[in-house]
């Protein structure tokens, strides 16, 4: 399938149309959001469906029902993917979602709402490779083709979703205040349970340690890859093939240094650093 078939371009970005439509889009721009939601924002593969796992877990005091019972994408819905009009009323208050959206494409009940954002930012470097093979995994986008050619997609903003520096920049000038959170998956890995505290903390869901625990436990990646309802096995082959890359792939910070050769890690850093220049927050990771 050609480009052109596989996705649609939405106010500049390009998505793809298996999960996204012109109503799926306008239902995300007609959104009501509530006080009480909370949306993790995230350039994709930056710990998404891991989200999607701990919200409700970390809302609900570590209740495992959702995450044992309903699929990811219909338990925390994407904002701008067609099942969430499916789905929305069954959502249990406080409701979770996910979105890609940069800052500005957010609607317009978001702003005047007092529902809480928690934006997780992963390493750029591990972005791309995770990003890499999804593209070779998922049937609905098109093939990656060599780490090479993909890198340069990426650098470019030719992806989903846009710039991965844009997408940051955006989620860091806002007038949220103290609605948002930023987290890193990098600190997710090293230390879950301290993660989950933060996220806790934020959301005032006062969880006892041993709840924390617990939670912590069941959103591990092997326990995560071996849960059905959250590992895409219940996808068909046809848009989900993990023979030829599991989504829960290998779940770790630094899997970069298998891949980029020295020319192209120095590319990458010059145009990140680049484009991060005179920004007034800092990343938090050396980019070499
Ligand atoms: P890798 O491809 O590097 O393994 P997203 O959900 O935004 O698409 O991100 C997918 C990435 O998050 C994948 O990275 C996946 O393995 C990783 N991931 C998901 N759950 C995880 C967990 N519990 N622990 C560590 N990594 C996790």
């Amino acid at each position: 399938m050609s480009s052109e078939e596989i996705y649609m371009t939405y106010r500049g970005y390009i998505v793809p149309k298996e999960t996204h439509s012109l109503e799926s889009l306008k239902f995300a721009q007609e959104f009501t959001f509530k006080d009480s939601d909370v949306v993790a924002v995230t350039f994709p593969k930056s710990g998404t469906v891991w989200m999607q796992e701990i919200l409700p877990l970390v809302l609900n005091g570590g209740d495992l029902t959702p995450i044992h019972t309903i699929p990811n994408w219909d338990r925390v819905p994407w904002l701008e993917e067609k099942r969430l009009a499916v789905v929305v009323d069954q959502l249990s208050s406080p409701r979770a979602l996910v979105t890609h959206f940069p800052y500005h494409l957010m609607p317009p009940s978001f702003h005047t709402s007092k529902a809480k954002v928690i934006y997780v930012m992963r390493n750029p470097k591990d972005v791309l490779v995770s990003s890499y093979y999804f593209h070779q995994m998922a049937g609905f986008l098109d093939d990656p083709g060599t780490f090479d050619e993909f890198m340069e997609k990426f650098l470019e903003g030719r992806v989903l979703f846009g710039k991965w520096t844009d997408h940051v920049k955006s989620w860091r000038h806002t007038e949220l205040g103290d609605r948002i959170m930023y987290i890193t998956y990098e600190e997710m890995v090293q230390d879950l349970p301290a993660a989950l505290r933060r996220i806790s903390d934020f959301l005032g869901s006062n969880l006892s340690e041993e709840t924390v625990q617990k939670i912590a436990e069941h959103c591990s990646f092997n326990t995560m890859k071996a849960n059905n309802m959250s590992n895409f096995s219940l996808v068909p082959k046809q848009y989900m093939d993990s023979n030829k890359s599991p989504f829960f792939r290998k779940g770790v910070s630094g899997d970069w240094k298998n891949h980029f050769s020295s020319e192209q890690l120095a590319r990458f850093i010059s145009v990140i650093r680049k484009e991060m220049e005179g920004e007034s927050f800092s990343l938090p990771w050396s980019l070499d």
